[in-house]
C-alpha cells in the first residue's frame, strides 16, 4: 500500500535513488543491485503519478528529458569563462613555467595539477542549495546558453550534492563530452537510420546540447568531469589549492577525472605527458592534450587574466588525430560475410604519431553523402583504437580532375556477381561457396551441427585444412583421405578415422539441411525448412524465379533475390554439382506439414511481457513459422507460457494450471538459429 508514504518518504526515496547513481556513475562502485534500483525506481514513479505536487526538479525521473524547447535562452555568466593558452612542444611549456617563476630552483618545486584535456563541451553548472538550477554552455565567455534540461539526462551529474557542508551557490566547471563507444553506438546509429553521422566525439556532444528535445540527448550518452569553478558564495571558505578544492567538489558527488596528477616543476611535467601520451590510445573517451594549472590558488590569484585566458595555466596539445592528405584511389576489400568495403588508398602520413595509408571510406552510402572523389584532398581521422577513416573531402581544394568511384560489379576476389543488397547500404558478393575471403566462415558454415553436422571438424581443424590447401570449396570435405587428414597437425591416426568417418556419414542429409548449409544470405534454418518443403527438389528451387521464391513462407523479395543471385553463379552451380557427384544425398521431401523439427510445433503458445530481442509480433512470426499456434489467453491446453519482462496476471495464471513457463533466455536457447547472415 502506497497510501502509507509520506512527503518525507518520497525525498528520502529520491535522495536515496540520487546517492545510489553517484555510486553508480560517477565513483564506479554500485551499493545496490540493478535489479534493487529499478524496483525502487519503479515506487518513485508511481508515487509522483499519484501525488504530482511532491515532484521535485532533482528527482531521478528528470533525467529522461521533458517537453522539446522552442529556443534556448541566452544566461550572462557571473563569472567569465575563460579559454587556454596552447603549449605545442617543451619549449612552451618551459617559457611558461619560467614566466611564473624565473628562479630555476624554486621552479622545480612548483605545484601543477596536471589533467586530461577532454575534447568536448565546456559546461557551468549552478548549483544553489545543493540543487542543480542551471546549466549552460560557454558561449563567448560572457554570454552562454541554457541547457539544463539536457544536461540534466546525463547520469554523472548530480541533481543534488552529497552532504550538506556546500556554499549556497555553487558553479561548477567541467567538460560534456561523448566516451568512444557512445560516438560509435551514435554513428552506426545513424548510418542505419540513413542520417549524417558526425565527424567526430566532440561535434557529436556540441550537436547533442544543441539539440532542443532533451528526449534525445538522454539517448546519447554523454559523460561530464570537472575541472574548475565559476561562482561561489563569498561567505564559503575554499581550500588553499586547486587540487583539494576539486576533490572536496568530487566528495559532493561531481566527477573528477582519475588520470589527474599532482606534477612538480618541468620535470614533472615532462614526465605527465609521457605517461598520458602512451595511455591515449586506451582512454575511452577523445582528449587533444593536457591542461597544467598552478595548484596554489593564492599564486592563481596573484597571476590573473589575460583578456582571453589564464596566466596560471596552459594547454598542451598532443599530436592532431586529423590530418589531411591526398587520396590516390579507392580500392574493394571483401570480408568474411561477403560484404564489400571501399578502402581509401592514401599518401601516407602520420596521424597522432602513426604512420596511416590507408583508410576505411564504410560503404557506398557514405561515398556519395560525403561525395569523395578519387584525386581529391580528404581529412583523415584515427583516434583510440578505431580504423582510420575519411572523415570528408576537402571541397576548397578540389583539382580538377577528379574520378568518381564505382563500386565492382565483380567481386575482386572471385570474379561471381556483386549484389546491392535491397534498402541497404551493403554490397556483397554473391560466389559464397567459392570466394576465397569467405573462404573459412563459409567451410564453418557449412559442416555446422544444423548444416551438414560434420562431428569433429572444429575451426582449427578448417584453418589448417584451408591453410594446407587441402580444402577450398565444401566439396573437398569429400575428397578427403585418412592419410591426408592424419599428416595434419595434431591429428593422430584414430581421430582422423574418426573424422574421415563423420564425413562420410554426413553424405546422407535433408534437402532442407542441405540448402541451410550453402550458406546463402539471410537464409536461416527456417527459411531453408521452408523453401525444400514448398519446391521438394534443388532442382526445382534452382530454378524458380524470383515471383515463385516470393510464393514461399518467409521468403521476402531480400531473400528471393539472394537465391536468384546466389545460384546464378556458375562457380556455385558447379560445387552443388560436386556434392552431389561426391554421393550427398537426401531422402524425397513428401509432405508438407511439418516446417522443421522443432519443440514448438504443433504446441499452443502464449506471449506475455516485454521481450528484450524482439517485438512479440516478431517472436509470434517466428514462433508460427516453426508450426506453433499463438493464442492470447493461458487455459490448461496451453503448452508453453513465453513470458518477457514484467509479465503480469498471464505468468500468474500460467503458475496456477502448473503450464510450463519459459522466460526469454530459456527459449531462445529452445529456438533453431534463425538467420545466418544478421
Ligand atoms: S580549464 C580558466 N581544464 O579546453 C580555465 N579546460 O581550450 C578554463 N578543457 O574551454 C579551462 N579539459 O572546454 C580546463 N581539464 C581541463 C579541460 C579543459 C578540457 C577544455 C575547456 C576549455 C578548453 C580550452
Amino acid at each position: 500500500m502506497t497510501s502509507s508514504i509520506s512527503q518525507q518518504d518520497y525525498l528520502q526515496l529520491v535522495q536515496d535513488l540520487n546517492k545510489f547513481s553517484t555510486a553508480y556513475y560517477v565513483k564506479d562502485s554500485p551499493i545496490i543491485s540493478d535489479f534493487e534500483y529499478d524496483q525502487l525506481y519503479q515506487k518513485l514513479i508511481n508515487l509522483e503519478k499519484q501525488h504530482p505536487s511532491w515532484l521535485v526538479s532533482f528527482s531521478p525521473s528528470q533525467r529522461v528529458g521533458g517537453e522539446p524547447l522552442s529556443q534556448f535562452n541566452s544566461v550572462s555568466h557571473a563569472v567569465a569563462m575563460y579559454s587556454l593558452d596552447n603549449a605545442f612542444n617543451d619549449e612552451d611549456l618551459i617559457h611558461f613555467l619560467e614566466k611564473i617563476e624565473p628562479n630555476i630552483e624554486k621552479q622545480q618545486q612548483i605545484s601543477l595539477s596536471a589533467e586530461p584535456k577532454i575534447d568536448g563541451v565546456a559546461i557551468n553548472l549552478r548549483y544553489e542549495q545543493g540543487k542543480l538550477v542551471q546549466a549552460t554552455t560557454r558561449g563567448d565567455g560572457k554570454i552562454g546558453e541554457d541547457v539544463t534540461n539536457n544536461i540534466k539526462t546525463i547520469r554523472s551529474i548530480p541533481l543534488a550534492l552529497n552532504g550538506d557542508n556546500f556554499p549556497a551557490v555553487l558553479e561548477v566547471r567541467g567538460e560534456v563530452f561523448m566516451p568512444y563507444a557512445s560516438f560509435n553506438a551514435l554513428n552506426e546509429n545513424q548510418l542505419k537510420q540513413g542520417e549524417k553521422t558526425f565527424a567526430n566525439p566532440r561535434n557529436a556532444a556540441a550537436g547533442s546540447l544543441r539539440q532542443l528535445d532533451s528526449k534525445i540527448v538522454s539517448q546519447r550518452n554523454l559523460s561530464f568531469y570537472l575541472y574548475g569553478w565559476g561562482e561561489i558564495s563569498t561567505d564559503f571558505p575554499l581550500k588553499e589549492t586547486y587540487s583539494n578544492t576539486i576533490a572536496q567538489f568530487s566528495e559532493w558527488g561531481l566527477p573528477q577525472n582519475p588520470n589527474s596528477k599532482i606534477v612538480q616543476g618541468i620535470e614533472g611535467i615532462l614526465s605527465y605527458y609521457q605517461f598520458l601520451a602512451e595511455k591515449r590510445a586506451e582512454l575511452p573517451y577523445e582528449i587533444d592534450g593536457i591542461v597544467y594549472k598552478l595548484n596554489d590558488i593564492e599564486q592563481q590569484k596573484q597571476l590573473g587574466f589575460t583578456a582571453r585566458a589564464p596566466r596560471w595555466a596552459i594547454a598542451r596539445k598532443f599530436p592532431a588525430q586529423e590530418v589531411w592528405t591526398d587520396l590516390l584511389d579507392i580500392e574493394v576489400q571483401v570480408g568474411r560475410t561477403g560484404a564489400l568495403t571501399p578502402v581509401a588508398r592514401l599518401q601516407p602520413v602520420s596521424v597522432g604519431g602513426v604512420i596511416v595509408a590507408n583508410a576505411t571510406l564504410h560503404n557506398m552510402d557514405e561515398i556519395i553523402r560525403k561525395d569523395v572523389r578519387i584525386g581529391d584532398k580528404v581529412v583523415i581521422r584515427r583516434a583510440g583504437d578505431v580504423i582510420p577513416e575519411v572523415v570528408q573531402p576537402v571541397l576548397g581544394l578540389r583539382p580538377d580532375n577528379t574520378v568518381l568511384f564505382k563500386m565492382p560489379a565483380e567481386c575482386p576476389e572471385c570474379q561471381s556477381e556483386v549484389l546491392k543488397e535491397l534498402n541497404k547500404a551493403v554490397y556483397r558478393c554473391m560466389g559464397g561457396l567459392v570466394c576465397p575471403a569467405q573462404r573459412k566462415r563459409a567451410l564453418q558454415h557449412f559442416v555446422s551441427r544444423k548444416a551438414m553436422d560434420i562431428v569433429g571438424l572444429g575451426n582449427k581443424l578448417i584453418n589448417q585444412l584451408v591453410e594446407a590447401e587441402l580444402v577450398n570449396h565444401p566439396d573437398d570435405f569429400y575428397k578427403l583421405t585418412i592419410e591426408q587428414l592424419s599428416q595434419l597437425d595434431r591429428m593422430a591416426e584414430k581421430s582422423a578415422n574418426k573424422v574421415f568417418i563423420a564425413i562420410q556419414q554426413s553424405k546422407k542429409t535433408t534437402l532442407a539441411r542441405f540448402i541451410y548449409s550453402l550458406g546463402i544470405p539471410e537464409v536461416g534454418e527456417v527459411t531453408a525448412a521452408n523453401l525444400a518443403n514448398h519446391f521438394k527438389t534443388l532442382a526445382q528451387l534452382m530454378s524458380a524465379n524470383l515471383e515463385q521464391l516470393i510464393m514461399v513462407n518467409d521468403v521476402g523479395n531480400i531473400v528471393a533475390e539472394n537465391l536468384t543471385h546466389f545460384f546464378i553463379q556458375l562457380h556455385n552451380r558447379q560445387v552443388i554439382d560436386n556434392l552431389l557427384l561426391h554421393g550427398v544425398y537426401w531422402d524425397t521431401v513428401e509432405s508438407n506439414d511439418k516446417t522443421i523439427e522443432s519443440v514448438f510445433n504443433n504446441k499452443i503458445i502464449v506471449l506475455t511481457g516485454s521481450l528484450s530481442s524482439m517485438s512479440r509480433t516478431e517472436a509470434k512470426k517466428q514462433l508460427e513459422a516453426l508450426g506453433a499456434k499463438i493464442t492470447s489467453s493461458v487455459s490448461s491446453k496451453t503448452d508453453y507460457v513465453i513470458a518477457g519482462d514484467k509479465a503480469g496476471s498471464k505468468k500468474t495464471k500460467a503458475e496456477q494450471l502448473a503450464v510450463a513457463i519459459l522466460n526469454e533466455q530459456e527459449w531462445l536457447a529452445m529456438m533453431p538459429d534463425n538467420k545466418r547472415d544478421k
